[in-house]
Parts: structure tokens; C-alpha cells; sequence
């Protein structure tokens, strides 16, 4: 983990109060699929606290990184009213990685809901240069909050699935699963708790991994704010350090 900082040089809305935002910076070669970067926003006790954010994508000889956040609350109502040109303090390469590298696979299940998705999209272009085919299915709230959907289409198969059906299939990333039989070797997940439950139920005993961000707080280790416990009944992970990406079944969703 390092920490730099970083100039904001693009800033777009993407969906509904859903921004995307690129940071350049001198030193990001070395961010893996899966990690987070962790952003100050202000300078005011109430935003003392880093937030945690995604990484969509790492470009190597820009020296960007894209993040995608969803505006929540104020201190994300900050981040997205920072100017272009501006710079912030950021610290890069947080938390674990799914393992590209390590890992021999040909075809591979990416399963993403909402602000879940963007992980997937790095993680998708990183599995694409090995040459493994990819298939998404990517949930969201309704059609006005999806996003990146001409991204995914063009690294493989991709189904988008909305809980209210005003876009693409109607329910949840399980419909898809039930219904298309997707081939695949290993599984890779990042969305809510709940979707991540039902996925890991859903898919239980295939190989996989999960990335957990729902209940991140100070992000750093310190706060204890996102401890799960794991389920071989040896103590509790930290989603921040220990994760956010865990194999699939290690810890208690
Ligand atoms: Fe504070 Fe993990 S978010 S310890």
C-alpha cells in the first residue's frame, strides 16, 4: 500500500448518482484486480475518515486509475463536487486481490450487483489477457442505475438483470444462473451482502471468490467496523485487510 497524490483528470455521471471518476498518479503499475484505494475527503473532523472506493481500471502508461463511487452521503456528496485539476490524497493498492495470476483457468463466471460491478471490469480485462473467456452477469436496482454494460459486452458474454425488470432480465443475478447454465471454472462476486449470499449459496462447492465492500469504515484495519467471522470457527477476517476478496466459503456472509 502506498500513498501518493493523485490528480483528478476525468469526472463523469454514469447512472444514477453514479460517478466515475480518473485519478492520475506517478506510481500505479502495481494495483491488482480486486483492491480498493482508499480517498480523504476534506479536511473537517466529520470526514477524518478515508473512504473506501473501487477501482474499475488501472491504465499502465497513463498512470490512471478509474474509480467508480455511488453519491450516499456527505462525504461522497464531497468527492463528487472535487474539481478537475484537483488533487487528492490517496492511498493505493488496498486489501486483497483476486488471483489472476495464480489461478489455471479457460472460462470464468463474473457475478456483480451495483456498485459491485466495478471491480469485475478490471478484473475482467486483466482475465481477457490471459485469454480466458469471460461471462458476466451483472444486477442492478432498475435501468437507471446500470452501467458499463457496452465495457463488459466487449470482453465476452454479458447479461444484465434489474429487480423491477425495466431493463433487461427481470430479478436477480440467480435468475440468470438458473436459467443459462453458464459453463465455467472458477467464479468470481462483488455486490451486497445479500446478493454475495445468495450467489455463494447458489454455487456452493464450485470454485470461486468473493469481494465483500458493504461494511467497510475506517478501511485501514483500525475500527474493527467489518469483521466477519470465518467459518472454520477460528476467530473473525478483517474485510479491509484480510479482504476484500476471500475464497469463496471462508468466512461467514
Ligand atoms: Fe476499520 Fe476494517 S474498516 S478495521
Amino acid at each position: 500500500m502506498i500513498n501518493q497524490m493523485m490528480t483528478v483528470v476525468q469526472k463523469r455521471t454514469i447512472a444514477k448518482d453514479t460517478v466515475e471518476m480518473v485519478l492520475q498518479g506517478s506510481t500505479i503499475s502495481f494495483v491488482e484486480p480486486g483492491q480498493f484505494v482508499h480517498i480523504r475527503i476534506g479536511t473537517g473532523f466529520s470526514h477524518m475518515l478515508r473512504r473506501p472506493i473501487s477501482i474499475a481500471n488501472v491504465d499502465g502508461q497513463e498512470q490512471t486509475i478509474t474509480v467508480i463511487f455511488k453519491v450516499i452521503g456527505q462525504g461522497t456528496e464531497e468527492l463528487q463536487n472535487v474539481s478537475i485539476g484537483s488533487s487528492l490524497d490517496v492511498l493505493l493498492g488496498c486489501g486483497t486481490s483476486y488471483p489472476v495470476q495464480g489461478l489455471e483457468l479457460r472460462r470464468a463466471l463474473l457475478i456483480g450487483g451495483g456498485i459491485g460491478v466495478p471491480p469485475l471490469y478490471y478484473l475482467a480485462k486483466e482475465l481477457r489477457k490471459k485469454g480466458v473467456q469471460v461471462t458476466s452477469i451483472l444486477g442492478f436496482q432498475s435501468k437507471e442505475n446500470v452501467f458499463y454494460e457496452e465495457e463488459f459486452k466487449n470482453l465476452g458474454a454479458c447479461h444484465i438483470v434489474t429487480d423491477d425488470g425495466s431493463y433487461g432480465w427481470h430479478g436477480n443475478v440467480n435468475t440468470v444462473i438458473d436459467s443459462e447454465q453458464i459453463p465455467f471454472d472458477y467464479f468470481f462476486s462483488c455486490g451486497p451482502l445479500g446478493m454475495l449470499r445468495a450467489v455463494s449459496t447458489k454455487l456452493i462447492g464450485q470454485p470461486g471468490y468473493i469481494s465483500i465492500e458493504e461494511r467497510m469504515g475506517c478501511g485501514i484495519g483500525a475500527c474493527y467496523a467489518c469483521v466477519v467471522p470465518a467459518k472454520d470457527g477460528k476467530g473473525f477476517r478483517k474485510i479491509c485487510k484480510d479482504g476484500p476478496v476471500f475464497p469463496a466459503g471462508e468466512v461467514v456472509l
